[in-house]
C-alpha cells in the first residue's frame, strides 16, 4: 500500500512526480504529499487525494529537477496534514517517504523521545527519518552509511526514498518487503512502487530486491546491499504499454477492465493453447510438470479476490486433476503452523504479486521444500521472483482497486492447469480435453455477448441501489463466484452483502429474508439445477426479491424469478468465467448510482502490502 515515487534528472521534477501519484493513486489515497529537494528542500503535504495535492499546491515555486512523492493509505496515525508524507528529521536535513511498516518503531521512538527528540506525527516513517538522522549526526557519517545503520536495526517492511539536505543532488532508495523499482533513461531516474509512473518515460528498469539500497544520482547508480556488499544491477525492459494503464475512453477503470475482459482472456490463454491441434502448453511449469503431477495434494493461497479465484481452483482441480486441494487465507495459513510436506504442491494467487501476506505464506512454504507456484499479474513483482515457477495471467494492468478482469484470468490459468495435469495423469480423457479447450476458446466471444446486455443490469441496478443487503447464492461451481459478486458490491457500493452456498441459506441466512431483500441466485443448467430451484422457491416462499442468473433460453427459473440475467451456454468449469461479469457491472452500476468513487473505494488499497 501506498505509493511512492520519485525522480532525479533534468526535467521539472514537480510534473513527472505528480503523474506518477496520480498513476500510483490505487494503492492508497489518505493523503498526499511531494518534496522538492534542494539545501534546503520544500515539502507540500495534505489530507485527500492528488488533486486536493495539487490544488493546495497551486500558486507555489515547486521548481526543481530532484524530487520525491506519496500518497498513503494510513497505518498509523490517522490521515491528516501532519501524518502525510514526505516526512522531515528533526533538524531537517533528511526527508523520507515510506511503504510499509516499521514495527519496532515504539522501541526506537521511546529511545529518541528519550534523547530529547520531538516528534510532530503519529507515524512510524517519522521515527525513521528522526532516526536516521540521530545516526548520522551522532556517527559524523555520511547520508548513505546513516540510512544503511539505520535500516540494519529497522524491524518490518519499507520501501524507502530518502534524501539529505548535506547531499542535494542525491537520492537514496531501500526495500525491504516493500516493492520498488527503478526506472533507468539518459542521465536521469525514477523510483516508483510499480512502473507505472516509469514507463511513459523509459522502459528500462531495475527491480530492487530485500536489503537493496540504492545511492542515484544523475550520473550513475550505486547498488548495495544493506551490508554494503557491491552489487550488479540487473536492467530488465518493461513489456507494457502507455496506452494499458488509461481510461481508453471509459469513465472508470473498472468499467473499463470489466470490458477488457474477453481479450484479457484471450490474451492470458494466447500461444498456451493451440486451436488447431487442440493441446495446451503452460512453458512456466514445464520444468516441474513431473513434481505436479505426482502432487499429493494442492494448498492454494490468497487473499480477497485471489482467494475467491482460488476457490474456483479447488473444484477444477479435484475434478479435472484428481488431487485434493485445500484453499486457504494467506494470512490464516501463515500463523497457524501449517502441516506442509515436500510431495505438496503451494499456488500462490495474487494480482500485485505484492500482497504481503500472500509472499510471507509464500516465504513459509519454501522452507517445508514443496514445490511453490505463482499465478501473478504484474511481471517481476515479488511472489513470482520467490516462487519455483508460475504461470503469469497477462491480464495487462489492473488500476481499479476491485479486482474484476484479473479474476477471470486467474480462473483461466487454473482451468488450463487442470487440464493440463489431468490429461497428463490420464485422468482427463482427450476427448473431454479437447472439448474444454474448443469451450475455452470461446469463452471471450460468450463474454463479449454478455457485455452487450449492460442496460440491463443497469436498469436492475436502478431497481435496488437503494438496498441495505443483498445475499448470493450459488452452489459448485458458482458458490464462489456468489463470494466474489458479494465481495464486489460491499467494496464499491458500501451495501453490506453476504456470499452463500445456496443449501446452507436454510441454516441461517433465510432468516434474513423479507420483501426488501434482494437475492441473487446463481442458477446455471448444471448437474444441481433442481436443487437450486428448490432454493429459489424458499427465498419466494418467504417474499424475497429473485434477481436470478441463468443459462439462456431457461424457463422454469424464469418464470419464478422477479428478474433474470442470462449468460451464453457453456461447460460447468467454465460458468464462473461467464457468470461473474454480470455481477461485477451490477455492483458497479449500483455504485455509480448511489454517488460512490468505484476506482478508490474508502479505506481499501489496491495493493496490501502491509499484514
Ligand atoms: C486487496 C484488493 C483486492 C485484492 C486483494 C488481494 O484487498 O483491494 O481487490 O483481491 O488485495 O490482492 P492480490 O494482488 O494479492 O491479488
Amino acid at each position: 500500500m501506498c505509493g511512492i515515487v520519485g525522480y532525479i534528472g533534468y526535467r521539472d521534477a514537480w510534473n513527472v512526480l505528480i503523474n506518477g501519484l496520480k498513476r500510483l493513486e490505487y494503492r492508497g489515497y489518505d493523503s498526499a504529499g511531494i518534496a522538492i529537494v534542494n539545501n534546503t528542500c520544500s515539502i507540500y503535504k495534505c489530507k485527500g487525494k492528488v488533486t486536493d495535492l495539487e490544488r493546495y499546491i497551486a500558486g507555489n515555486n515547486v521548481s526543481g529537477t530532484i524530487g520525491m512523492g506519496h500518497t498513503r493509505w494510513a497505518t498509523h496515525g490517522e490521515p491528516n496534514d501532519v501524518n502525510a508524507h514526505p516526512h522531515k528529521s528533526y533538524h531537517g536535513k533528511f526527508i523520507l517517504i515510506h511503504n510499509g511498516i516499521i514495527e519496532n518503531y515504539a522501541k526506537l521512538k521511546e529511545k529518541l523521545t528519550s534523547s530529547g527528540i520531538k516528534f510532530q506525527s503519529e507515524t512510524d516513517s517519522e521515527v525513521l527519518v528522526n532516526f536516521i538522522e540521530y545516526i548520522y549526526e551522532k556517527g559524523n557519517i555520511n547520508a548513505e552509511n546513516a540510512v544503511r545503520l539505520a535500516l540494519s536495526k529497522v524491524i518490518g517492511a519499507y520501501g524507502l526514498v530518502i534524501a539529505c539536505t548535506d547531499e542535494p543532488d542525491k537520492l537514496i532508495a531501500a526495500r525491504n518487503g516493500s516493492p520498488l523499482v527503478i526506472g533507468v533513461g539518459n542521465k536521469e531516474y525514477f523510483l516508483a512502487s510499480d512502473a507505472t509512473p516509469i514507463i511513459e518515460y523509459t522502459k528500462s528498469v531495475i527491480y530492487l530486491n530485500d536489503n537493496d539500497v540504492a545511492v542515484i544520482s544523475k550520473d550513475g547508480l550505486v547498488l548495495k546491499t544493506l551490508k554494503n556488499d557491491q552489487q550488479i544491477p540487473r536492467i530488465h525492459q518493461l513489456d507494457l504499454d502507455i496506452g494499458e494503464i488509461d481510461k481508453g475512453g471509459y469513465k472508470h477503470f473498472m468499467l473499463k477492465e470489466i470490458f477488457e475482459q474477453p481479450r484479457s482472456i484471450l490474451d492470458t490463454f494466447r500461444g498456451r493453447v493451440s486451436t488447431d491441434i487442440k493441446s495446451l502448453h503452460l512453458g512456466g511449469l514445464f520444468n516441474v510438470m513431473d513434481r505436479l503431477i505426482g502432487a499429493r495434494r494442492i494448498i492454494i493461497i490468497g487473499c480477497g479476490t485471489s482467494w475467491h479465484a482460488g476457490l474456483v481452483g479447488e473444484y477444477l482441480f479435484e475434478d479435472l486433476a484428481r488431487i485434493s486441494v485445500e484453499v486457504e487465507y494467506a494470512s490464516e495459513f501463515r500463523y497457524r503452523n501449517p502441516i506442509i510436506t515436500p510431495d505438496d504442491v503451494v499456488i500462490a494467487i495474487s494480482q500485485s504479486g505484492e500482497t504481503a501476506d500472500t509472499l510471507a505464506a509464500v516465504k513459509l512454504a519454501k522452507k517445508s521444500k514443496a514445490l511453490v507456484l505463482g499465478i501473478c499479474n504484474v511481471v517481476g513483482s515479488s511472489i513470482p521472483r520467490e516462487t519455483d515457477a508460475g504461470v503469469y495471467t497477462h491480464a495487462g494492468p489492473e488500476i481499479g482497486v476491485a479486482s474484476t478482469k484479473a479474476f477471470t484470468a486467474q480462473v483461466t490459468v487454473l482451468a488450463m492447469m487442470a487440464m493440463l495435469i489431468g490429461r497428463m495423469k490420464n485422468v482427463l480423457s482427450e476427448k473431454k480435453y479437447k472439448s474444454y479447450i474448443k469451450s475455452l476458446t470461446e469463452i471471450p466471444g460468450k463474454i463479449e455477448k454478455i457485455l452487450a446486455y449492460d442496460n440491463e443490469f443497469k436498469k436492475i441496478a436502478n431497481l435496488y441501489k437503494l438496498a441495505n443487503n443483498f445475499l448470493y447464492l450459488g452452489r459448485g461451481y458458482l458458490f464462489p463466484v456468489a463470494l466474489e459478486g458479494a465481495l464486489k458490491l460491499k467494496e464499491i457500493s458500501y451495501i453490506h452483502a453476504e456470499g452463500y452456498p445456496a443449501a446452507e441459506m436454510k441454516h441461517g441466512p433465510i432468516a434474513l429474508i423479507d420483501h426488501k431483500m434482494p437475492v441473487v441466485v446463481l442458477a446455471t443448467k448444471d448437474s444441481s439445477y433442481e436443487k437450486i430451484v428448490s432454493n429459489i422457491q424458499e427465498v419466494k416462499a418467504r417474499n424475497g426479491i429473485v434477481i436470478a442468473l441463468v443459462t439462456e433460453g431457461e424457463s422454469t427459473i424464469t418464470n419464478m424469478a422477479d428478474h433474470v440475467l442470462e449468460i451464453p451456454v457453456t461447460d460447468n468449469i467454465f460458468t464462473p468465467l461467464l457468470a461473474v461479469v454480470p455481477l461485477q457491472l451490477l455492483s458497479y452500476h449500483i455504485a455509480i448510482m448511489r454517488g460512490c468513487n468505484v476506482d478508490q473505494p474508502r479505506n481499501l488499497a489496491k495493493s496490501v502490502t502491509v499484514e
